[in-house]
Parts: structure tokens; sequence; C-alpha cells
């Protein structure tokens, strides 16, 4: 059923996030009748123009882009006209009174403000929308708010910003992004556990021996330099995309499917997971920075040899962590996580690896008579799917083990590929389901779990190790995995 009429009010609509992800999504969604055909697009903006002008780039950047979208052209002509534009400074009133008289044209309406724009606006924006009575939900509309990354830059400043919003807004009303929660294998971890018996009875410390969570990229930091040398992998990445796979991974069971049963089990993983002493942290990490190679056969140069990268810098554009969730289901099982810009291949995926037997007879095991260990990839992108790796015996007179996978992919079945990952979240956006955002608890949690690296870091003299654009990151990462008889999962490059 379409979600309920609503006005999504864009802060930041001429920038990429708008036309390049939400513009995009809507109309996925209209094509697929899931928003009402009285959804207005109010786009807020500090370049000057007027509804065309907004109108005018958007379809200009949507025929000539490769986004992912799947709408006719009388989609996007209906959708077209209820696209509307004020120009405003976020930091003054006026542009808040021009909302409050777009909304108050038609009473009752339904809102949600989306904070497209740099986080040092999101508390300024928030107070403002306060002031202007936006936030009130009265005459039984609903006034959402929307915040997308980065949510802080350490835990000092994600308590700060949380207290500032909370003390205008109340959480039900918050919907704080995190773009990984809309990828469809993402929202089949906890079907592929909770309703798979054979993977459920097996997911703990008694069978598992260890998992990895990778998202390596290709691409490397190119025009992003500014922000990202004052960010690094580690907050880009870890505490919101990478920490929400393991929580995922982690959970407990919920008691049902409502949208706090569910954020409850998850911040409860991310509490639990250990906080490292300064030495702990050094000894359980691993960083890198890309100098100069070929990734995905464009040739990359050195990270610090980019525009707005200090040549000396010290940001790491790759990380691997080894961490601890410290329960009684997880207890003793490592969590590898490794994240990376200009590597070997496109690879999100989650590998866990289980036990080996207690006891094998085979003959063909290598001198170690050991036996390829079960392993249950889910594979996040680019090819998404579920493997599992099992060993049979090798056809013939003698009993051979060999490994083999089981493999389910998604584009033998569904075709995914054509959304853009942001139509569940602005579904439930709509419809009031926060169950896929994340909640300040566990952003809270997030960080102080990466809070000990950052300290350690910022104090450090040394500097990342290099690791060649293309490779599959430093030297001294495959030694964190290495030095615990283990190994990283290869991506299968083509
Ligand atoms: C973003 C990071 O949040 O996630 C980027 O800021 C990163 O640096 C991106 O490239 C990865 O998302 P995806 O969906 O491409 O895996």
């Amino acid at each position: 059923a379409p979600a309920p009429p609503v006005t999504l009010v864009i802060f930041g609509a001429t920038g990429d996030l708008t036309r390049r992800l939400l513009v995009p999504t809507v109309l996925n969604m209209t094509q697929s009748g899931l928003v009402s055909d009285s959804l207005h697009i109010l786009g807020i903006g500090i370049e000057p123009g007027d509804d065309e002008m907004l109108r005018a780039k958007l379809e200009d950047f949507l025929t000539t882009s490769n986004i992912k979208a799947n709408y006719s052209a009388e989609t996007w002509q209906g959708l077209r006209s209820r696209i509307f534009y004020r120009q405003g400074d976020f930091t003054q009133d006026a542009i808040y009174a021009e909302i409050a008289g777009q909304l108050g044209a038609q009473a009752g309406r339904n809102a949600a403000y989306y904070l497209a724009v740099p986080p040092l606006f999101f508390g300024d924006i928030v107070d403002k929308l306060a002031d202007h009575d936006l936030l009130k939900e009265t005459d039984g509309a609903f006034r959402r708010l929307v915040i997308e990354k980065p949510f802080g830059t350490d835990l000092a400043s994600a308590r700060a910003l949380n207290a500032r919003i909370l003390n205008r807004v109340p959480e039900t009303q918050v919907y704080r992004v995190d773009h990984f929660l809309g990828k469809e294998t993402v929202q089949n971890i906890m079907t592929a556990r909770f309703a798979n018996m054979m993977i459920e009875s097996l997911w703990s410390n008694n069978f598992i021996d260890h998992i990895q969570i990778t998202a390596a990229e290709l691409v490397d930091v190119g025009t992003r330099g500014k922000f990202y040398d004052a960010t690094g992998a580690l907050r880009d990445m870890v505490p919101n995309h990478l920490f929400q796979l393991l929580a995922m991974v982690a959970m407990e069971p919920p008691n049902s499917f409502d949208a706090e049963a569910i954020r409850d089990e998850k911040g409860k993983v991310l509490k639990a997971l250990r906080i490292y002493s300064s030495e702990e942290a050094g000894q359980n990490s691993a960083r890198g920075a890309y100098t100069s190679g070929v990734s995905g056969g464009r040739t990359i140069p050195s990270y610090t040899d980019i525009p707005d990268v200090a040549r000396d810098s010290a940001t790491e554009t790759y990380v691997a962590l080894k961490l601890f969730v410290d329960t009684w289901r997880w207890a003793g099982v490592p969590f590898y996580l490794r994240t990376g810009k200009a590597m070997t291949a496109r690879d999100t995926e989650i590998v866990v690896t289980f036990r080996q037997v207690p006891f094998a007879q085979f003959k063909g095991m290598g001198p170690q008579r050991r036996l390829t260990p079960n392993r249950l990839i889910i594979q996040v992108q680019p090819d998404e799917g579920l493997h599992i790796e099992i060993s049979i015996k090798s056809p013939g007179l003698s009993v051979e083990t060999m490994p083999v996978s089981l493999d389910f992919n998604y584009a033998d079945f569904f075709d995914i590929g054509k959304l853009t990952g942001y139509e569940s979240l602005l579904y439930d956006l709509f419809v009031g389901d926060q169950t896929l955002f994340q909640r300040a608890d566990s952003i809270e949690a997030g960080w102080a779990a990466v809070q000990p690296f950052l300290d350690l870091w910022a104090t450090s003299a040394e500097r990342p190790d290099p690791y060649p654009a293309g490779s599959m990151g430093p030297q001294c990462a495959d030694a964190l995995i290495e030095r615990d008889g283990r190994k990283w999962h290869q991506p299968d490059v083509e």
C-alpha cells in the first residue's frame, strides 16, 4: 500500500545526495506505487533560484547520469510538478517562516525534514525547526527528522549532538540513516538467521571459530580529499556501517519484530563490544594508506599526493580491527573487521568460519590432517548472495574430501540492481517504522568502542603503513590475523 501523503522537505536540495539518491528513490517508489501521488518535495538550498531551477537541474542530472532508477517518463513528469524550491540560509529565521507557510497552506500536512547537509548545520537546523514549531505533531500529522551520517566525529561530539537534538525533538521522531541498512542483503541477515534452524542453531561460540566483516572498495579518495583527510577509514566506515553489519550478525533473536525490540537487541551487541585499553587498541588494529598503483583498471596516485590531503597526512585509508563481543554467546570468538579504499576489488561480505570437526579419519587432508572448515558467506555486494561451503567426498575409489560451495545468487531470482537501496528507508520513514534507523544509544555505543583507536592514533607518531593501490591492504593487517593462525578471506576477482 502507498505510504501516507507527505511533504519531503530536503535541506541541501541542490546537493549530490538529493539528485543521486533521494529523487531517484522517490521515482522508483512512485513507479511501484509505494508513495502517495500527493507527495511533495520542498527543496531548500543556499543557491538562488525558483522551482523551475531545481526541476530543470534534476531533470538534467537524471537524463545524463547513470543512476539506479527504473521509472517512466510520465512518472517523472508527475513528480516534477510536485517539486518546489525555496532559497534560504539554514541559520536564519526567514527560511523557516517560509517552510511554515508552505506546510501551513495544507492543514495537518505530514512532513519529513531531510538533512542532506554538512554536519555542521545539523544542530542549527533542528533548533530553528523547533523554534518555529515545525517539529510539533498536531492534528495527527507527523513531523520527522532525517539525519545522514556523519553523526559526530567521536564519542564526545556524538553525545553532544544527540543531546542537542533530543532536547528539541523526541527520539521517536528522529530517523538517523545508515544507508547500509537499506541494502537488501543486509536486511536478509536477520531472515537468514531467524527463519532457518540450520543456521541459527549453530550460531555461537560452540560452533563458530571466528567472523570476518569486510568492506573493500575499488574507489579511491579522488576528489573527496578535504572530507576524507579529516575523517579516515575508521570514522567513515566502522562505527556506522561495519558495526551495523556486526550487530545484525551478533544480535540475539528479538522477541518481536517491532522497531524497539530489534533496536534493543542490536544496541545490546554494540554495548557489549570490548572497550580496549590504549595498549590493547594498538595490538588489535592495523592501519594503512594507499600508495600509487592500479585499482580496477585505473592508475591511482598515492593518497598523500591528491588534492586537499596533507602531504604528511597520517590519515588511514585502510583499517583492520580484531574485536570481541563480550556476551555468553560470543565469548572467545574474534570479529575481524576491515575496510579500505583503492583495493583489489569491490567486496562487502561477512564470512562466518565454523570450527573444525572434532575428529576426522579421512585421507587426503594434508599434513596437518585438517579439513577445510565450513564457511557461510553473506555477500552484500557487488554480487549479492549467500554461500555455504561444505566438504564433500571427491569422486573416486579412495575417500578424499574437497570443499564445495552451495550458492544462492540474488541475480538468479530477482532484479534488485535497479534500486538505489534507499527505497525501504524512505518507505519506513513515511510509514513511521524506525527499525532500519539508528537509535542514539547505538550510535554512542559504536563510538565508545572505536574511541580507544582514535585516541591512540591522535597521539601516535607512527604513520599508517603503505599498501599499493589495487592490493588487499598493508602487510600489518595480514599479520594481525595470521598471528592467530587464520587468514583473511580472499575476494573472488574476475
Ligand atoms: C559512505 C562513505 O558512507 O559509504 C564512503 O562515506 C563509502 O566513503 C560508502 O564509499 C560506501 O557505501 P557503499 O554503499 O558504496 O558500499
